[in-house]
Parts: C-alpha cells; sequence; structure tokens
C-alpha cells in the first residue's frame, strides 16, 4: 500500500469502525481530544494488558504497580519543578491573535531545529527571518514560555490551587517510601502507574498523536546508584542490539541509527545506567509485542538543552510511522536523585533508604563539645541562647573559625578553645543512608494505539485488514451461523453464549453473506471465525478461519475454547488446530 494511502485508510477505518474519532465533534471539536469507540477502547486496554504483562507480570520481584489521584496539589509541582520549568515556547500573531508553538513553527516553516532554545533566540530568528502568521500573514510578536500545567482548584478556597498532572510520576516519588517500606525495603524497585495525565499543549494539530489528555503508562525503577544490582539482567541481554542516534552522532550530523550492543553502549557510556540500558530493550520487545519490527525501532538521545529539568539523560524510542514520520512512543529517562532530593527538600521527609553494609566501615565526624561551667558563669543569663546558636552551626565551619582565628564569633561573644573543644570522633557504622537514583520508561498509549494500527493494516485483495497480533485485536472471536437455519442459529448462541463466559472477547454477526461478515470481521481485526454450518449439526464440528491467511480448518466444539486460546494467546498457526479444508485466498 501506498504510504499515504496507507494513512489515510488508517484514520478512514479509525472512524468509520468506530475506534477513535475527534471529542466533542457536535460542538465543533478541540483541537487535542479524542474519544475512543467500542473498539479503540477495547485495544487500548489490550496494549495496556500488554504493556502491564510485559512489564510488571514477567518481573514481579522488581516491579508493583499503585494508583494515585490525578488531581495534585500546588505544592508538589513547585517541588518537582514542572511550575517553573515545564514550559513552551509561545508566539502569537499580533494581527488574528491566534497562538503557535514557536519552536515548531520555526522548524516546520524554516526547516531548522529550535527545540531548547532560549525565547531571545526564538524572538530573534523570527524577526530576522520575517517569519510571519502561518493561518493570516501577520506579524509575529515577541516569544515567551507558556506553562503547559491544567490549573484547578481544589475545594471552595481560592489559595488551595491544585493541577492535573502532566505525568504520573510524581505520584510514585511521593509513596516512595511507604512502597518501599511495604515491599520490605527491597531496592531496586520499580514503582508502576498506568493513568490519564494532561498537558495543555499550544496548537496540538497531529490526531492521537498529540493529545492534551491522555493515559500514561510508566515506572520510575529505584536503584542504588553505586551497586544498581543490575548484572544479573544486564548479563542476559548483554549481546543484543540497539539501534540509537547519540547526542554526539546528532551533534555531527549523522542521522543513521547505529547499532550498540547493550555490552559496547554501557562500556562506552553511551547509555549512562545499566538499568536504563535494560528497560530500553525489554521496551522493544514491548513494541515488537504490539506489531512494531525492531528495523522501525530507533532510539534518539535528547540534547542536554532539550532535556526535561530532571533529566541527566534521555532518549526518545521512535516508531517510524507513514502519516507523521518517526515519532516519539516512549520516553526512557535517567532522572538520577532529583525528584526524591526535591520532595525531601519541600516536604522535610527524609526519603532517603537505610542501606545494610556488607562489612562496618569507620565514620569520622566532628563533634563540638562546650565547657559548661566556664560558659556559665562567663555568659550568665546569655548561656542558652549561645548554646542554641553553636549547635545550629556546622561543626566543621567553627573549626575552621577556631584554627584560623583562635576563636569564634557568636553574637559579639568570642569563644576561644577554654570554652569550646572540636574533636573528632571515629565510630563504626553498619547502614548508610542512601537516595536512590531513578530510570523511567514512559509510554502514551494513544500514541500506541496509533502505532499498532498502522503497523496491522493490510490490504489484500481489494479488502482492508487489521491483522493486529491476536493477543491485542479488541475482539479475539466473531460467531457466524452460515445460514439462517433454526437449528444452526441455535446451536451458534449456544455458542456464542459458552464464549461470552470465558475470558476472549466475542462478538455475534448474523447480518448479510458469510463473505460480508469475514469482511467487517477482518476489518476490525478479529483473529479468528467460529461458522456453524450444516456439518455442525451432524457431527458437532464448527469451522475456524484465521483472519491473515483466510485457511479455515474444523474443530470439535468440546475443543473449541482449548483450540482458540491456543490460536489466541500461543499464537500458534491455524493448522495446528485442525488440517485445512479450504482456504478463500485466491492463487
Ligand atoms: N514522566 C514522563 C514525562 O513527563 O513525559
Amino acid at each position: 500500500m501506498a504510504i499515504d494511502d496507507l494513512a489515510d485508510k488508517v484514520l478512514d477505518i479509525g472512524r468509520r469502525r468506530g475506534f477513535f474519532w475527534p471529542a466533542f465533534e457536535i460542538y465543533g471539536g478541540v483541537a487535542g481530544f479524542y474519544d475512543l469507540g467500542p473498539y479503540g477502547a477495547l485495544l487500548k486496554q489490550n496494549i495496556i494488558e500488554e504493556w502491564r504483562r510485559h512489564f510488571i507480570k514477567r518481573y514481579p520481584d522488581l516491579i508493583v504497580e499503585i494508583e494515585t489521584p490525578v488531581i495534585t496539589p500546588e505544592k508538589v509541582f513547585i517541588a518537582s519543578g514542572h511550575v517553573e520549568n515545564f514550559v513552551d515556547p509561545i508566539v502569537g500573531c499580533k494581527k488574528c491573535g491566534r497562538f503557535f508553538r514557536a519552536d515548531q513553527l520555526i522548524e516546520e516553516k524554516l526547516g531548522v531545529k529550535a527545540e531548547g532554545k532560549s525565547v531571545e533566540e526564538l524572538t530573534d530568528i523570527i524577526s530576522k527571518s520575517g517569519l510571519r502568521c502561518p493561518v493570516c500573514g501577520g506579524e509575529l510578536g515577541e516569544v515567551r514560555l507558556f506553562n503547559l500545567l491544567f490549573r484547578t482548584q481544589i475545594g471552595p478556597y481560592q489559595g488551595s490551587v491544585g493541577f492535573f498532572r502532566p505525568e504520573a510520576a510524581q505520584g510514585m516519588f511521593i509513596s516512595f517510601k511507604r512502597v518501599h517500606q511495604v515491599m520490605r525495603n527491597k531496592l531496586p524497585i520499580g514503582i508502576a502507574q498506568i493513568g490519564r495525565v494532561a498537558r495543555n499543549e499550544i496548537s496540538p494539530r497531529q490526531g492521537l498523536i498529540r493529545l492534551r489528555e491522555f493515559t500514561i503508562m510508566e515506572f520510575e525503577f529505584f536503584f542504588d546508584q553505586n551497586e544498581p544490582g543490575a548484572d544479573e539482567y544486564i548479563d542476559k541481554v548483554r549481546n543484543e542490539k540497539l539501534s540509537l542516534i547519540t547526542a554526539d552522532m546528532r551533534r555531527e550530523k549523522i542521522e543513521e541509527p547505529q547499532s550498540f550492543t547493550i555490552d559496547e553502549a554501557l562500556r562506552q557510556g553511551v547509555i549512562k545506567t545499566p538499568w536504563m540500558a535494560f528497560w530500553m530493550y525489554e521496551s522493544t520487545l514491548f513494541l515488537e509485542k504490539i506489531g512494531v519490527p525492531r528495523t522501525n525501532i530507533v532510539f534518539e538521545e535528547k540534547l542536554p538543552e532539550e532535556r526535561a529539568h530532571y533529566s541527566r539523560q534521555t532518549f526518545d524510542q521512535l516508531v517510524k510511522t507513514a502519516r507523521w514520520g518517526w515519532i516519539e512512543v516512549a520516553g526512557h529517562a535517567y532522572r538520577g536523585d532529583y525528584d526524591l532530593s526535591r520532595h525531601k527538600q519541600f516536604s522535610g521527609e527524609d526519603l532517603t533508604v537505610r542501606k545494610q553494609l556488607r562489612e562496618p566501615v569507620e565514620r569520622r565526624t566532628l563533634v563540638v563539645r562546650l565547657n559548661k561551667a566556664v560558659l556559665g558563669r562567663e555568659l550568665k543569663d546569655k548561656l542558652d541562647s549561645i548554646q542554641q546558636q553553636i549547635k545550629s552551626m556546622s561543626p566543621e565551619v567553627l573549626k575552621r573559625e577556631l584554627d584560623n582565628k583562635g576563636f569564634i564569633e557568636v553574637s559579639g561573644v568570642r569563644l576561644s578553645r577554654n570554652h569550646l573543644v572540636i574533636e573528632e570522633v571515629v565510630e563504626k557504622v553498619v547502614t548508610i543512608s542512601v537516595t536512590p537514583h531513578v530510570v523511567e520508561p514512559s509510554f502514551g498509549s494513544e500514541r500506541l494505539l496509533y502505532v499498532a494500527m498502522e503497523y496491522a493494516l493490510r490490504e489484500k485483495q481489494g479488502r482492508l485488514i487489521l491483522s493486529f497480533p491476536r493477543r491485542i485485536a479488541p475482539v479475539k472471536v466473531a460467531v457466524l451461523p452460515l445460514v439462517d437455519n433454526e437449528k444452526i442459529v441455535g446451536m451458534a448462541k449456544r455458542i456464542y453464549d459458552m464464549l461470552k463466559e470465558t475470558d476472549l472477547m466475542v462478538t455475534y454477526d448474523d447480518s448479510g453473506s458469510i463473505g460480508r461478515r469475514y469482511a467487517r470481521a477482518d476489518e476490525i481485526g478479529v483473529p479468528v471465525c467460529v461458522t456453524i454450518d450444516y456439518q455442525s449439526l451432524t457431527d458437532g464440528t464448527v469451522t475456524l478461519r484465521d483472519r491473515d491467511s483466510w485457511k479455515q480448518v474444523r474443530v470439535h466444539v468440546d475443543k473449541l475454547v482449548e483450540s482458540l486460546r491456543r490460536f489466541i494467546y500461543d499464537n500458534v498457526e491455524i493448522e495446528e488446530l485442525g488440517p485445512i479444508f479450504f482456504s478463500e485466498e485466491k492463487e
């Protein structure tokens, strides 16, 4: 299928067959908001379930899932840095009053990279190039920063500002200490969350790809930076390859990705921490499960000026699409100890974890001892206040002053070695405090839904088929009575009722010719149709028809559920379920 054609057909099938459409349509719609229809909602649920299975169910010793509120008080996002830094550059047209995202407008219209540039630089580019409003041709104003947080009020109190979270991550940082305790103080530990987030994007124009509200699937993976505990996991994937475009390659204008083994990427410092490499590899496997071939997955490193404020290193996971080119479906950020340290600082809670050392180590500390007899005699009623002040001062600073000047001065009182002694004390410690570091893989589920549809779409003999990987197909089985015969319909209904009680999503279709019904099922991606015909009435067998090969086999009703499960979940070929007796495919 030609590329443009493919892109158009995804949108067409999306709307026509009820996968997705612009939200608030009857009121004219609002950019950046989409509805998911019956099949879209099912497809998204299945992608989410696949994510859960892939990252959480397969790693129960490493990752747990939680759920935290969407509306979040302002102080959380002050601490997280979002109030200050979650901004995009905006430019308005002086004539028509429309606003545009300045860096994207420059990239689109002038073809130069502008992400990460300062507002002054962007204003300068716009005025020097004479760039005008793309809608009315009017003059553009100065670029300024626009905060993307959606603001609200919690309760009736004006001062109680809240925000709709722009990422689920802060919920995991804030509850880190509790989850860590509940999980018996395990480190490393990943905390996952799947939920709605919202970002007040300036001018979203890319359908499902840039939404103002969407479902994020992300986990924060906490580890001790000095002992990441990743070796046993990395050893299994050391020779696996990732396709990377590093920041250095981008600076040298190398656009072709380069293949690195995980071992090479870590040894050369291309990926800064082993856990990030490990989850990048796992994320590649996950995308394969939703139908993207490995050859169309690339990790592109962000330049420092493009990175989010919390990140020490970020790779965008890009997938090639027909409609939008390479798009980011996931971000992999090494957030270091930024978030826990900030929440520790702003909340006053100790968010460090105690780590048991294998061997005790000596810790040297300075201790200030006051000669209370002398101080009491000389300071009298000032004693308490001076003592308090000394306690609040750093022993290192006091020692330096005492060594340099022979005295220290507190509130105008000079104190010498007669008044206080500073000594080094050596103690053996068996535990230390660690602020864990974090890597974060973060996926947008609606983008994945779009990608899954694009990669699933095939055209065969003039018909459209959504060949989803079977596990994520919105509907797994269609039950079809061959003809409108009472006995056949009765048997078909009994089979339908039986399948409704299983975990297989099933539909029933008795309208129109069998060919039309197969075509309808193919178009929404139903992997297998169960057809009940005259033979079914005599020998209890039904036909199973494979969406992709159009081959049919016969299976006894007693084995139907088991056969369908093998087909859907174990991905066996249709011929493994019984001998082929018919195929619609023309030679
Ligand atoms: N937590 C990932 C993001 O903000 O995109």
